[in-house]
């Protein structure tokens, strides 16, 4: 298959950042958009070619496609199951739903027609990503695992992630990149406990606001480490940075995430290394290389592994809730 013909649902901003990707990609057509708002649908037909649509019903009786971006937001995945059943490789954004509900039926859907698929956690397509792993398991065993995503308060009012039913909090929606990076590099979790809650930016900034501003998620790993991960998206213009740190006996390893700059702290030395990859180009190249051959080995998140990270952070969501530690044994 030398031409993949793409289309992308959920056309807002990260549907930007893969769609100019994708056409820089040697055989890539991206022959079509959908939106609920068809508006936007069309907005991105006219800056990158092809056909706009308001749903994925049109989209599938219309259209012949290979590879399906989902660039909706978390509340309105499901209905992507009417591309896989047709045979499209899916290219879903993290996280992939809400529920592990909805989860299972998409990863059964993907089981059933055999489609390619794949997830964007793209910092495990940063080189620094595969150097920290190598490293993490060269000085295993790893006492405790650290990370952090504190974020700008950007968001305009009625913004779906600042409803938890729709984006599913700063958890799962955002911080789940650094609880996707500490499974790639330290493995599963065997329990989650979570202290949860929205301090400030439901009092001061909007009323209606019921994602959390800030967390803190206990963690035990099935290899014995301890870790914990903190989350906050409170403090407006002041500090941002995303971190994961694995602490062990000769080494810290220190993995800065947005910031792509990887840090190993030895006994009188540290070094830095400064990433130039850009992760969502290889993760979109790697995807569209398996739709091309069908093969799937370059690909570093499938859906089957993103579900896992889902579940942990749906468990410290409910751990929140209960006051108590969720088992995932
Ligand atoms: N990997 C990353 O770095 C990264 C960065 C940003 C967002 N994301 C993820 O991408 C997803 C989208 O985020 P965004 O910031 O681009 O959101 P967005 O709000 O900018 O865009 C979402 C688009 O989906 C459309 N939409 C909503 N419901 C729909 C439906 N049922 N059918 C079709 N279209 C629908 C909206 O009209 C909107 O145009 C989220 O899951 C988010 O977590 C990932």
């Amino acid at each position: 298959m030398n031409e993949i013909n793409v289309a992308i649902i959920g056309c807002g901003g990260i549907a930007s950042v893969h769609a100019e990707r994708l056409i820089k990609i040697e055989g890539v057509r991206l022959k079509a958009f959908v939106d609920i708002d068809e508006k936007r649908a069309k907005s991105f037909s006219e800056k990158f070619g092809g056909h706009y649509y308001n749903s994925i019903d049109q989209l599938v009786k219309n259209e012949h496609i290979d590879a399906l971006f989902i660039t909706t937001p978390p509340f309105a995945r499901g209905d992507e199951v009417k591309a896989i059943e047709k045979g499209i490789a899916v290219f879903f954004e993290k996280p992939v739903a809400l529920n592990m509900r909805k989860a299972e039926e998409i990863l059964d859907s993907i089981r059933r027609y055999s489609v390619i698929n794949s997830v964007g956690y793209m910092w495990r397509y940063l080189d620094i990503s595969s150097v920290a792993k190598e490293e993490v398991v060269k000085n295993s065993p790893t006492a405790m695992v650290l990370g952090q995503y504190i974020d700008p308060f950007w968001f305009p009012p009625k913004h779906w992630w600042l409803y938890k039913d729709k984006g599913g909090g700063q958890v799962v929606e955002q911080a789940t990149h650094v609880f996707d990076l500490a499974r790639y590099l330290e493995g599963e979790v065997s329990r989650v406990y979570a202290e949860i809650d929205n301090r400030i930016a439901g009092k001061f900034i909007y009323s209606d606001m019921t994602a959390e501003d800030s967390s803190i998620v206990s963690l035990r790993f099935k290899t014995g480490a301890v870790g914990v991960i903190v989350s906050s998206c409170v403090s407006q213009n002041t500090f941002t940075g995303t971190l994961l740190r694995l602490i062990t006996r000769n080494i810290v390893v220190e993995h800065l995430g947005h910031s792509k700059i990887l840090r190993i702290y030895e006994k009188n030395r540290i070094q830095e290394f400064r990433s130039p990859v850009d992760p969502y180009f290889e993760e979109d190249k790697v995807f569209i290389e398996a739709v091309k051959t069908g093969d799937t080995s370059k690909i570093k998140s499938s859906f089957e592994d993103a579900v896992k990270t889902l579940k942990i952070t749906l468990a410290a969501n409910e751990s929140a809730k209960t006051g108590k530690a969720i088992s995932l044994e």
